[in-house]
């Protein structure tokens, strides 16, 4: 089995080629709870993990899914000594995202036997200075992303267990430091609206991992529980979603693959 969140496709498509190479289903965190009768019945080989790193640490939806995986599907991982396993995507460097990730599982009984980061292209965009890669950068990024994941799958296939993590420079500062701050303030709801530019696709409200927003009149309206993806940013057709004034000078990137809008 491979959950995974994603915002803007990054973590999907990693999740989606994995569950692929591997032979496992792949569910979104969101979307669908944890499955325990599956690994019950042994049709689970591994139990894998994808997400983006947020504010170098672990995006916390993430987190509260592992906090309310059920007893009944933690206590099968360990009495079937079922391997678990984590992607970490990022556009940079992990912080001790990996490190928060492992000791949340530890508190539910469970060990990371393998973990990974994989640098994806850039998506963070609701603060000066920060913005998406430049398109050549983007296009390495996803080949090298690519050739990577064919590599982990082959190790978790061959059970050639490994913590391969980026973790960067000041990590230890970054998560600790920049996190908590992330998570009380990383997003002020009422900043996002939309311009002229909207034509009432309803892509914004589609592509929301958490159904955050509500088409109404033809029109967007954002609600107060957005996890600041910047999903709707960046994958609105014509422009048309900002965040206050920092996004109007922001490129777009939006991982399509896999999915229907
Ligand atoms: C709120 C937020 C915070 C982020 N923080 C980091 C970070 O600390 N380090 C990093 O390398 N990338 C960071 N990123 C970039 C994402 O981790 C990266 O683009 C990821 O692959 C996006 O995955 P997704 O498309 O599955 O949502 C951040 C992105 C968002 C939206
Ligand atoms: S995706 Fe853009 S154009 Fe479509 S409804 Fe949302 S804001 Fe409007
Ligand atoms: S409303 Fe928030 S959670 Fe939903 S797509 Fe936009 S940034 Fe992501």
């Amino acid at each position: 089995m491979v959950y995974y969140f994603s915002g803007t496709g990054n973590s999907r498509y990693a999740a989606h080629m994995l569950g692929e190479l591997l032979g496992e289903e792949v569910r979104s965190i969101p979307a669908t709870g944890p499955c325990a009768e599956r690994l019950a019945e042994g049709k689970d080989k591994t139990v894998g993990f994808v997400f983006p790193v947020y504010a170098w640490g672990v995006p916390p939806i993430v987190m509260d899914f592992i906090k309310r995986l059920p007893e009944v599907l933690t206590s099968a991982i360990r009495s079937r000594k079922v391997p678990v396993w984590c992607v970490a995507t990022c556009g940079d460097e992990t912080g001790l995202a990996v490190k928060m990730f492992r000791n949340g599982l530890r508190k539910r009984g469970l060990e990371l036997s393998a973990s990974y980061s994989l640098i994806m292209p850039n998506v963070y965009v609701l603060l000066p200075g920060f913005g998406t890669d430049p398109k050549d950068v983007e296009e390495k990024k996803l080949k090298n992303a690519t050739e990577r994941l064919r590599r982990i799958a082959a190790e978790i296939s061959r059970k050639d267990w490994e913590h391969d993590i980026l973790v960067g420079s000041l990590a230890w500062l970054k998560t600790a430091l920049v996190y908590p701050l992330f998570r009380k303030w990383g997003v002020n709801t009422k900043r996002w609206h939309t311009t002229d530019a909207c034509v009432g696709c309803g892509r914004c409200s589609a592509a929301c991992p958490v159904g955050n927003i509500a088409m109404e009149g033809g029109r967007p309206r954002w609600g107060k529980d957005c996890t600041s993806c910047c999903g709707c940013f960046h994958v609105c057709p014509t422009g048309a979603v900002q965040y206050g004034h920092v996004t109007e000078n922001a490129g777009r990137y939006y991982l399509q693959k896999g999915i229907e809008l």
